[in-house]
């Protein structure tokens, strides 16, 4: 079976290596670096930066926990900036490896398709090579949307991209949209001492997150120095002097801020206008491929998968589709269920989620109870001083069955497997009540939510 995958993120070149593993003689084409967005200029870079600012904050704190630090602390961004690429870099040649181990051909380029089962590719020298396939995953990715706001282009508005590699930190920056990049960016130079500034259209942050969560992270960041506008509206971006002034609207209160740097972070856009899926018969809605749960297109043989079909834009969510498509190809029949799909966002505490909120559960008219235990009352968070985080579990009042899990708190971005797992099996708080979790750790805070949920936490006074 030869197949052609298209673009070499977490989905392509997931799909690439499961495919091989199958039996599929397999053609990569990546016009860039393999590792896409995810590992060049997203999930990896980002979390470099932020382990540094973790650093950074826990050196500072030092004292707390009987460390006494002598002279200056201080940031030193290239140093920083070249552990980034390092960390990049090896990522990258690992997944070079394993792709060339797994026999995967790579070819530089821009494909598209000249026909449903040919696709052309132009390299970087202008040679246009044209590769024939039986089946073709599409893993194009996506791209910053960028509003039309008036002064987007001034020099100083920045993408999450252009962020990454700023050539030292900046004073101040204007952060547009309070969303996952804006609010992991804003945590990140809040941290090395730039004086940050949220501007967010909704009334509040983290759309996606249960409310009680993302207004206890509001509060934390508000109380780390970092001022968030929600009902907020940027109406201008203009030069004032050295700096960027941002204009906004409240209502009818106009509003203004100055910045070095504005980041305009107002969510991502599925990226096909360089594929010809016209010629492909290939449909679109809302600028994303349509996909079904096998992640087939309206056109036999051709599967896309990732941030290009619009679904959830996450990594996590990419690879897994990459493998559903995948093992499609080679002869199986699997589905993408996206119930289990975590959700993580790398602030401090972290926060991570899988399943319903309580907004959702409200929504479907679900009859659901809830359990929550701070995590002030657990060992292992008190150990490590981060005790401002809480757990939070919403299940079926008349079935006990886990719907929702909520994790504010350290590793939570780890911890979170747990309820992911929970949520396949379709268990039951007891199910959860009755497994045995290790002490001391942050992990059994979720046990002890879960016993909330029917007032039977034992290291916490149930209401
Ligand atoms: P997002 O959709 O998460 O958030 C965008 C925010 O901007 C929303 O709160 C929205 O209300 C606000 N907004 C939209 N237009 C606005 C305007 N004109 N003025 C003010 N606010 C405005 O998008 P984001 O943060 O850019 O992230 C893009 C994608 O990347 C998301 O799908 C996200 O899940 C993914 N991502 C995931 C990460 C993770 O899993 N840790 C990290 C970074 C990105």
């Amino acid at each position: 079976m030869k197949v052609v995958v298209l673009g070499g993120g977490p989905g392509g070149y997931v799909a690439a290596i499961r495919a091989a593993q199958l039996g599929g003689e397999v053609t990569l084409i990546e016009k860039s670096t393999i590792g896409g967005t995810c590992l060049n200029i997203g999930c990896i870079p980002t979390k470099v930066l932020l382990h540094s600012a973790e650093l950074f904050n826990e050196i500072k704190d030092s004292s707390k926990f009987g460390i006494e630090v002598s002279g200056d602390i201080k940031v030193n961004w290239s140093e920083l900036q070249s552990r980034k690429k390092i960390v990049v870099n090896t990522l990258v040649s690992g997944v070079r490896s394993l792709l060339a181990f797994n026999k995967v051909k790579i070819i530089n380029g821009v494909g598209n398709f000249e026909t449903k089962n040919l696709v052309s590719v132009t390299k970087e020298n202008g040679a246009v090579e044209n590769i024939e396939f039986d089946k073709v995953i599409i893993s194009t990715g996506s791209i910053p949307v960028i509003p039309p706001i008036e002064g987007k282009d001034l020099p100083g508005v920045i993408d999450s991209t252009d962020a990454l590699s700023l050539n030292n930190i900046p004073k101040s920056m204007v952060i547009i949209g309070g969303g996952v990049i804006g609010i992991e960016f804003a945590n990140a130079y809040n941290a090395f001492g730039c004086n940050v500034t949220i501007i967010e259209m909704l009334p509040f942050i983290l759309p996606p997150v249960d409310r009680e969560i993302s207004e206890i992270i509001k509060s934390k960041l508000n109380s780390e120095g970092i001022e968030i506008y929600n009902n907020c509206k940027v109406t201008k971006i203009e030069e004032s002097g050295k700096v960027l002034s941002v204009a906004f609207i409240n209502g009818d209160k106009q509003l203004k801020v100055d910045a070095e740097k504005v980041l305009v972070a107002v969510g991502r856009r599925a990226f096909i206008e360089e594929l010809n899926l016209e010629k492909a018969g290939v449909k679109t809605e809302k600028g994303c491929i349509i996909v079904n749960d096998r992640m087939e297109t309206s056109v036999d043989g051709i599967y896309a998968i990732g941030d290009c079909t619009g679904k959830n834009m996450l990594a996590h969510v990419a690879s897994e589709q990459g493998v559903v498509a995948a093992e499609n190809i080679m002869g199986k029949n699997v589905k993408m269920d996206y119930k289990t799909v975590p959700a993580c966002v790398y602030t401090k505490p972290e926060l991570a989620s899988v399943g319903l909120t309580e907004e959702q559960v409200k929504e479907k008219g679900i009859d659901y109870k809830v359990g929550k235990f701070p995590l002030i009352a657990n060992g292992k968070s008190l150990i490590m001083n981060e005790i401002s985080g809480i757990i939070k579990i919403i299940a079926d009042k008349k079935y006990d069955e886990v719907l929702g899990v909520h994790i504010l708190g350290p590793r939570a971005t780890d911890l979170i497997t747990e309820g992911a797992l929970a949520l396949r099996l379709e268990t039951t708080l007891q199910e959860i009540a009755t497994t045995v979790h290790a002490h001391p750790t942050v992990g059994e805070a979720i046990k002890e939510a879960v016993l909330a949920v029917n007032k039977e936490a034992i290291h916490m006074i149930n209401k």
